[in-house]
């Protein structure tokens, strides 16, 4: 596990669109796997201008996104399909067709679990993988106490996560209680993890991360397991 210490959220979002960039420039048709949230909104912007610069291009990418609320329309100004087209995909000049999000609304919600699963392994697996992390050591939507050889499946939300996602609702209540989200399996079996992470609240998780411990209690630790993690973080007490 490499870990880079950076002095500010710009400072991350470079370094980790730095790595993206390499990504591209190297493989133009990468598989990405991405995330949403306030941890990767800087990179995006960083690859956004970077796409319209003309120093990358996202039009052979396929992308597919770590997870997706249940019971969200696409459409909804909260779900991760709006995040992500409104923070990248609207932006640059990746192909409709090539953008995966799980779907929340599916009517057989396992099938749909087994059929992203099924269409990440027909793209024969995510080159690069994006990953924020909760204060929680979440990643997706894996709390702790989820088991290390989940595939893409359904999960409760608990307390801590609906309360941080708030922010995204106009009402607390609204916040679902459900998702939809990549296994810590399906993570790990990305070729290359780039975990970012920045601000005082995820200190303790990067603690907890760097004392080696592997548990499932901290869902972020089976990432000590893999052998090719970047984690970007930083931020002070
Ligand atoms: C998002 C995701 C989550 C977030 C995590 C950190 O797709 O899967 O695991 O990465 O909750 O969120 P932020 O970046 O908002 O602190």
């Amino acid at each position: 596990m490499k870990w880079l210490e950076v002095n500010s959220y710009d400072e991350m979002s470079k370094v980790a669109a730095d790595i993206f960039t390499k990504q591209l420039q190297v493989k133009p048709a990468s598989i990405l796997g991405l995330a949403t949230g306030g941890s990767p909104v800087g990179m995006y912007k960083e690859l956004v201008k970077r796409q319209q610069a003309g120093n990358i291009s996202f039009s052979d990418v396929i992308s597919f996104n770590l997870d997706e609320y249940v019971g969200l329309d696409q459409s909804s100004p909260a779900s991760y399909w709006t995040f992500m087209h409104e923070n990248l995909f609207n932006h640059v000049d990746i192909k409709e067709e090539n953008i995966h999000l799980p779907n929340g609304k599916a009517e057989d919600l396992d099938a749909e679990c087994a059929a992203y699963d099924a269409r990440i392994k027909g793209a024969e697996g995510i080159d690069l993988q994006l990953l924020g992390i909760g204060v929680n050591g979440h990643i997706g939507f894996n709390e702790p106490g989820t088991s290390f050889d989940t595939m893409t499946n359904i999960v409760e939300l608990t307390e801590s996560t609906r309360t941080e996602n708030a922010i995204y609702f106009d009402n607390s209540k609204d916040v679902p209680t459900h998702a939809i989200t990549m296994g810590i399996q399906s993570i790990m079996k990305a070729k290359e993890i780039v975990l970012i992470a920045f601000g005082e609240k995820k200190l303790e998780a990067m603690e907890k991360l760097k004392s080696g411990i592997i548990t499932e209690d901290f869902p972020a630790s089976q990432l000590l397991n893999h052998p090719n993690v970047t984690i970007i973080y930083g931020g002070t007490k």
